[in-house]
């Protein structure tokens, strides 16, 4: 392998799809949360992280112990479907190292799903077909949390040859949109042709089989890419007001490490604000950051992670912008100047 005794960051993975294909159920079935009930109309109208350290997955994946994993493990941003919210999407988007492209089996390719096709696109961000919903197949036998291959097995003939058309279908819709895809258990030419995996987000077939293309296969195709590099790099992902915290914002930290006490720059529509760090905050391990919750304290946090930081002057942080940390010896001015440059 080629990542050697390099430290690795966990990749950032940004679901799309047309609103309810099912991307908040499908992250709830693997976190073991309920938030898509919670939400309003079940509609997500916030962009979501979530942390899924490794243990986690091979736990959730059913994996050896002898399967390796070099990634520490999977930050996880879901975003709204519903068409008002593309600046989310693309938000999201711009962030991630491989986005998971949520379908509904029933419903095949959407609005919302061709729009995000076009930004993956433009990006140039590979990604992950989830076929999801296969439960919605009439007759479908569930098999909790098993890998596709064997829950498609049990099922019957007609489960079978309705599963086949529907999924030839949506690999024709794909076609017609410019991609080649195929479902990853036929799928010989990984490098070209995107891999389709059929879920359930109700019992969790082909969950399995998702997290492991996300953890063994993903950093094999961008193992440079997740090297961890000690230069900050950080995005806001949202401003909020916390009655007990004040504003804070809720940050994707893609290099690089925070730390209480850091000087820090966000940029505002009236200029530049400084700020201390005051408090770094993670929800636990497989919560979501955005849902109201119990929160770790750190005084020092290493890329990658979904963090709420706590520092006064940040009301008029925008977000889609970066958080700027002023290391010693920095300009300040200079500094100052290149928040204002985003
Ligand atoms: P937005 O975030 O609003 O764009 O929607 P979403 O893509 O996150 O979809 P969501 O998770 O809200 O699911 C939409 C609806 O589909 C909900 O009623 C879910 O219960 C249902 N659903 C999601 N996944 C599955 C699945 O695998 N099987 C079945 N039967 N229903 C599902
Ligand atoms: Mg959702
Ligand atoms: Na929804």
């Amino acid at each position: 392998g080629s990542g050697g005794e390099r430290e690795l960051c966990a990749p950032i993975c940004c679901i799309l799809g047309h609103v309810d294909a099912g991307k908040t159920k499908l992250l709830d079935c693997v976190r073991g949360t309920n938030v898509q009930k919670g939400e309003a109309g079940g509609i997500t109208q916030q962009i979501g992280a979530t942390y899924l350290p490794v243990e986690n997955i091979r736990e959730r994946a059913g994996l050896k112990p002898e399967v390796a994993i070099k990634v520490p493990g999977l930050l996880v941003i879901d975003t709204p479907g519903h068409e008002s919210f593309s600046k989310m999407r693309s938000r999201g988007l711009s962030l991630c190292d491989i986005a998971v492209v949520v379908v509904d089996i029933t419903r095949g390719l959407e609005k919302q799903t061709i729009e995000s096709l076009h930004l993956l696109k433009r990006h140039d961000v590979r990604f992950i077909v989830a076929l999801t919903k296969v439960d919605r197949l009439y007759g479908w036998k569930s098999c909790p949390n098993a890998p596709i291959v064997k829950a498609l097995k049990s099922q019957s003939d007609d489960v079978q040859s309705e599963y086949k058309w529907r999924l030839t279908e949506v690999v024709t819709q794909f076609k017609e949109n410019g991609f080649n895809t195929a479902p990853y258990y036929e799928n010989k030419k990984m490098k070209q042709v995107f891999n389709i995996v059929p879920t359930s987000a109700i019992r969790g077939e082909g969950v399995p089989d998702l997290l492991l293309l996300l953890v063994r296969w993903v950093p094999e195709i961008m193992i440079e890419k997740l090297v961890y590099d000690n230069s900050v790099e950080c995005t806001i992902l949202e401003v909020n007001g916390d009655k007990d915290l004040g504003t804070t914002i809720d940050v994707v930290l893609i290099n690089g490490a925070l730390h209480q006490g850091d000087q820090a720059i966000v940029c505002t529509k009236q200029g530049p604000v400084t700020t201390i760090i005051r408090d770094l905050l993670t929800p636990h391990p497989m919560k979501e950051l955005k849902a109201k919750g119990v929160y770790k304290h750190h005084k020092e946090l290493r890329a990658v992670h979904g963090v709420k930081i706590v520092a006064p002057g940040l009301q008029h942080a925008m977000a889609g912008t970066s958080l700027i940390v002023v290391k010693p010896g920095d300009d300040l001015r200079q500094a100052e100047a290149a928040a204002m440059q985003q």
